[in-house]
């Protein structure tokens, strides 16, 4: 069983591009639900059926058989063994699909088509219907909507951009007339399922809407994978006060600059990865982050008394470098378990001169075997540190663990995921700070 998120909304929300983006960046498959009542409405058209008319279109449904098919990561409609996913994309078939969509024979001809494909796979599937009917114990749910005026923008744009002959006022009354049909039909028609999140996209850019839908689905996948649990309250506030302490005093010392801070995590058992520059690194990221971090730090250091003692204390533990050190890769899933963030570098060792090197593996083994995102941050600043120095510390958007695309803890999946990582730190760093 796979994770299924249901995205419903009436034609034009922007559910499409949305569930595509999401799909790709978390590496789910992605059902346009809508191609399969197209390609009946393209069929029936084909044939010269009155699409209105459940008589004429009923005994078609013998001759069609509907597929779906992924080339490339896309998905292709195979209506009859021939690929007509570009055919159905017309007026014309939009309307065909929405009249043929309200014959309850067709609905049930596509219903288990949807739920085998949603059984199987990490899906995103769009619709009118999903969270309602085709997938109602879908575990997350978001109805899509925007204003007509703003849809049937989007529509014109979309055509024109297609370098088709487009008028805005007819695109203007196919949305009503659709979004008329849909919600008024009597077999499912297009409505809110009650666990469903709406979401009103009209004035939310395309990021915006993938970036709160990615945040419900990991979310669920966080809830789905091994329980985590909570540090202890007076943990968290004895942290807290730490952290403020410590916080003043680096920014007497230092000209501190933080940036990318809507991209801090929201909760524990994360991982934040960042390039290494100085000895304090950690304390620099630590200062901003509101939940409480465990450090792998090299071996060396628990040598030295008192040394070892305050390492100890801000929840370090050692990793022995240049080893797959699997003592260490286990008290690090524990701490994450256990509701703490980990605070890597995946490089290893110190930069001296601010180059980025390449991660050892620890970091993407980390993240795929806990199923937790990770956070990219980047530390710059002018080569010689001194009192009053300027240090910005970005930090970058998480990369989830799906997109780390690790399938089988291979060396080469390691390494892809591992420079991966590295890249999206390196787009944090300032080259000359
Ligand atoms: O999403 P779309 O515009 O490609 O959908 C075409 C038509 O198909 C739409 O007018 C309504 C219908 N449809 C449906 O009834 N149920 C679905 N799950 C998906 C689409």
């Amino acid at each position: 069983m796979g994770l299924n998120c249901a995205i419903d909304g009436p034609s034009g929300a922007g559910k499409s591009t949305i569930a595509k983006e999401l799909a790709r960046r978390l590496g789910f498959v992605y059902v346009d639900t809508g191609a399969l009542y197209r390609s009946i409405g393209y069929y029936a058209v084909s044939k010269g059926a009155d699409t209105a008319s459940a008589d004429e279109i009923v005994p078609l449904l013998g001759d069609i058989s509907v597929e779906l098919k992924y080339v490339d990561g896309a998905q292709r409609v195979m209506l009859n063994g021939e690929d007509v996913s570009d055919k159905i994309r017309t007026p014309e078939i939009s309307m065909a699909a929405s009249n043929v969509s309200a014959i309850p024979a067709v609905r049930d001809f596509l219903l288990n088509l949807q739920r085998d494909i949603a059984g199987k796979n990490d899906i995103i599937m769009d619709g009118r219907d999903i969270g309602t009917v085709i997938l109602p114990s879908a575990e997350v749910k978001v109805f899509m909507t925007a204003s007509p005026e703003e849809r049937a923008r989007r529509r014109y744009e979309e055509l024109k951009a297609k370098g088709q002959d487009v008028n805005y006022d007819d695109i203007l009354s196919d949305i009503n007339q659709r979004d008329y049909n849909d919600s008024h039909r009597e077999t499912a028609p297009l409505k809110k399922a009650d666990d469903a999140i709406e979401l009103d996209t009209t004035s939310m850019s395309i990021d915006e809407v993938v970036g709160a839908i990615e945040k419900l689905i990991t979310a669920e996948q966080r809830k789905e994978s091994a329980p985590f649990r909570t540090i202890p309250a007076f943990r968290r506030w004895f942290y807290a006060v730490l952290r403020f302490i410590v916080w003043i005093g680096f920014s007497i010392v230092f000209n501190l600059k933080y940036e990318g801070t809507e991209n801090l995590p929201e909760h524990g058992s994360v991982i934040l990865a960042g390039n290494h520059r100085t000895w304090f690194d950690p304390i620099l990221i630590a200062i901003r982050v509101k939940f409480i971090s465990a450090y792998m730090a090299k071996a060396e250091l628990f040598d030295h008394f008192p040394l070892n003692v305050i390492i100890k204390a801000v929840h370090g533990f050692p990793t022995r470098r240049n080893s797959a050190d699997v003592s260490a890769l286990t008290r690090a899933e524990n701490m994450i378990r256990n509701g703490y963030n980990l605070t890597i570098f995946p490089e290893g060792t110190r930069s001296k001169d601010g180059k980025i090197g390449r991660a050892k593996s620890g970091v993407a083994f980390i993240a795929s075997k806990c199923g937790v995102p990770v956070y990219p941050v980047g530390i710059s600043f002018k080569s010689k540190l001194h009192f009053r120095s300027k240090i910005t510390v970005r930090f970058g958007k998480p990369i989830s663990p799906a997109e780390l695309h690790i399938n089988s803890m291979s060396k080469a999946d390691l390494r892809a995921a591992g420079e991966l990582i590295m890249s999206n730190i390196a787009g944090l760093v300032d080259e000359d700070a």
